[in-house]
């Protein structure tokens, strides 16, 4: 009877996508609630980008990183309390910020049709649109998520280290239902913003006991990030490099400057010595069209992880209800 009961409330789980990886989210899920939603997301980012350039790129590895952990529900917009240290708080927020951005889009949506979107669908929204306007493709992106009530800054140890082999990213992308295509396109996020020192600099000083840099690297562009980051721990707040050489732009330009050595993560140049990846980033450095079709599927497998499609509309993004 019990054992009856538990298969019943497990297939119900299930039929609500609790533990699915593909949940049966719907480009069209607020035209009848919130018919504006889009329109009001994609008026904030554009906005906020006039205003300050970084907001793009900040908002897309906003939505990696919350897809990431725990899936696609908004917990990385939670706040810490004093029980509790939220996500956002964990190891590599460095540059996680633009959190004001869906704030303002939240309240927005929160006047036109209260307690309707969801903070997670935001985020999602967010992350086409500022791909869009960088330059690069757009797609209708799927709704439908609710927000997670649960946001720890240990759990941030599962995003992936800029130090991981080719196998270890390859698993870690395949265990969120990411194949070794998505994780080649979407590492092509890279092609917008900026990394601080301490997320590359061990490759440049001090690499192995017999490389003082990481020999995968152009000697030219050891040098260049040498010099912008002269010491192994001690370069400021603000030094780094950007990623490829059009940060602002959403292009092709990243892989075209891994092909060359001037990956700037261990992980984009170690995809590049590694046979499974390599081909699948000479097409994209290629061919634009490709990577961007390729991207843009990606990014709608990314917003499919660990989707809830029961539980809560935040009021707040920072707030569970
Ligand atoms: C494949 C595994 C990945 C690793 C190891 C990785 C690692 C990193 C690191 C270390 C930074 C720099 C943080 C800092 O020092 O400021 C960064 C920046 C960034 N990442 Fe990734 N990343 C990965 C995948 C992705 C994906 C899938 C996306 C989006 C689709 C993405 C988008 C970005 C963006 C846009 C930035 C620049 C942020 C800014 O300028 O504020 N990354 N990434
Ligand atoms: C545009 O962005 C700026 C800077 O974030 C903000 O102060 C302003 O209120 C925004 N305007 C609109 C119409 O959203
Ligand atoms: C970022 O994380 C570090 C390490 O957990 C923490 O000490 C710091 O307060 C956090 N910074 C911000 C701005 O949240
Ligand atoms: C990748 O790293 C893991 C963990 O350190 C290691 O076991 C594995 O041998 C490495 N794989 C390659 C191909 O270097
Ligand atoms: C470089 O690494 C070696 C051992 O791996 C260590 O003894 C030495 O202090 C390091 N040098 C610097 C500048 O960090």
């Amino acid at each position: 009877m019990a054992a009856q009961a538990t298969r019943i409330v497990f297939l119900v789980l299930l039929s609500f996508g609790v533990f699915s990886c593909y949940a049966a989210l719907d480009a069209h899920y607020y035209d009848q609630t919130c018919p504006q939603a889009e329109f009001i997301v994609s008026q904030t980012i554009r906005n906020a980008s006039i205003f300050d350039p970084k907001v793009p790129a900040r908002i897309l590895r906003m939505f990696f990183h919350d897809c990431f952990v725990r899936g696609c529900d908004a917990s990385i917009l939670l706040d810490s309390t004093p029980e509790n240290k939220a996500e956002k708080d964990g190891p590599p927020n460095i540059s996680v910020r633009a959190f004001y951005v869906i704030d303002d889009a939240k309240a927005k949506l929160e006047k036109a049709c209260p307690h309707t979107v969801s903070c997670a669908d935001i985020v999602a929204m967010a992350a086409r649109n500022v791909v869009t306007i960088t330059g690069g493709p757009n797609w209708n992106v799927l709704k439908g998520r609710k927000d997670g009530r649960v946001s720890k800054a240990s759990d941030t140890a599962n995003l992936p280290a800029p130090f991981l082999n080719a196998s270890q990213l390859i698993q870690t992308f395949a265990t969120r239902g990411l194949d070794i295509k998505d994780l080649v396109a979407l590492s092509g996020g890279h092609t917008l913003g900026f990394s601080h020192c301490s997320s590359f600099v061990a490759r440049v000083h001090n690499f192995s006991t017999i490389h003082e840099t990481d020999p995968s690297m152009s000697t030219e562009f050891a040098s260049l990030l040498k010099n912008k980051c002269p010491s192994l721990n001690n370069n400021g707040d603000n030094a780094g490099q950007v990623l490829d050489t059009t940060a602002a732009q959403f292009d092709n330009d990243y892989y075209k400057q891994v092909i060359a050595g001037k990956g700037v993560f261990g992980t984009d140049q170690a995809m590049y010595n590694d046979q499974r990846t390599r081909p699948i980033i000479e097409s994209f450095a290629k061919d634009q069209n490709l990577f961007f079709r390729e991207f843009a599927a990606s990014m709608i497998k990314l917003g499919n992880v660990g989707v809830n499609e029961v539980g809560e509309v935040r009021l707040n993004c920072r707030r569970a209800n």
